[in-house]
């Protein structure tokens, strides 16, 4: 399974329509996306903490409200092609996934602890309220924080663990919150690694592959998941 990271991080700016709809014409058929909450409590789809690097914007995400994100430009800082590009609703996300048959690996962005309870209750409802279907989505999270709270209020709902470090520790930690996936740095992986975590029952997802290359050896480790920044690349192969 293929998964553009951010949308199509290489191909499109990061984590918007233009970037999903890249995508989707290269035909992955996931996509893994970064949520987090703007001032007025609406999860937007953004990366980092600050706009500055991905808008003609300043100041923190949690720092303005939906109307003051959408005002800015988050396509010209990676070409002007994309001029006028906007920060994503959630909401409009999952919308336009449904729309397009597409699965989602929303990923719960913390940059801070306090932001969890508040930004997986509002996840939690949205995906609700869109009827979202579940089988089309995995959440996922660097934060055990934010894992544990997904579990809380969605019982049933596939959480992935986010990490770049061994992860034996941590997951005996979280085995009361029957993960379904583990997401590695793929920079780490080993096969041995590998091998403990399919037997163990998880699936074995890894970002952020961008060398073809590498890709046989990884599905040969048992890797369902490569999230890449270039599935036109991948998807083909
Ligand atoms: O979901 C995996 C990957 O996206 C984690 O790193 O920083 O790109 O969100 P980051
Ligand atoms: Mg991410």
């Amino acid at each position: 399974m293929i998964a553009g990271h951010r949308g199509a991080a290489s191909l499109a700016p990061e984590n918007t329509l233009a970037g999903f709809k890249k995508a989707l014409q290269s035909g992955a058929k996931w996509i893994e996306l970064d949520t987090q909450l703007s001032a007025d409590n609406t999860p937007v789809i953004f990366h980092d903490e600050t706009v500055d690097r991905c808008t003609n914007g300043k100041n923190k995400v949690a720092d303005l409200t939906l109307e003051q994100l959408q005002a800015l430009d988050a396509g010209s800082w990676f070409s002007e092609e994309f001029a006028g590009e906007q920060i994503q609703s959630l909401e409009q996300t999952l919308a336009f996934f449904m729309a397009n048959d597409l699965s989602m690996n929303l990923e719960i962005k913390i940059h801070h602890d306090h932001q969890v309870q508040p930004l997986v209750d509002k996840v939690a409802e949205v995906l609700e309220k869109m009827n979202f279907p579940h089988e089309k989505l995995i959440i996922s999270s660097f934060s055990t924080l934010a894992l544990t709270h997904c579990r809380q209020i969605m019982p049933t709902v596939r959480l992935g663990y986010i990490t770049e470090h061994e992860p034996r520790t941590t997951l005996v930690k979280l085995k009361p919150l029957n993960l379904y996936s583990l997401h590695i740095d793929y920079k780490i992986l080993t096969e041995e690694m590998a091998k403990e975590i399919t037997q163990s029952g998880l699936k074995l997802n890894i970002w952020t592959l961008n060398d073809i290359q590498q890709a046989s050896k990884f599905r040969a480790w048992g890797v369902e998941m490569i999230i890449t920044d270039k599935p036109d690349l991948f998807a083909q192969a």
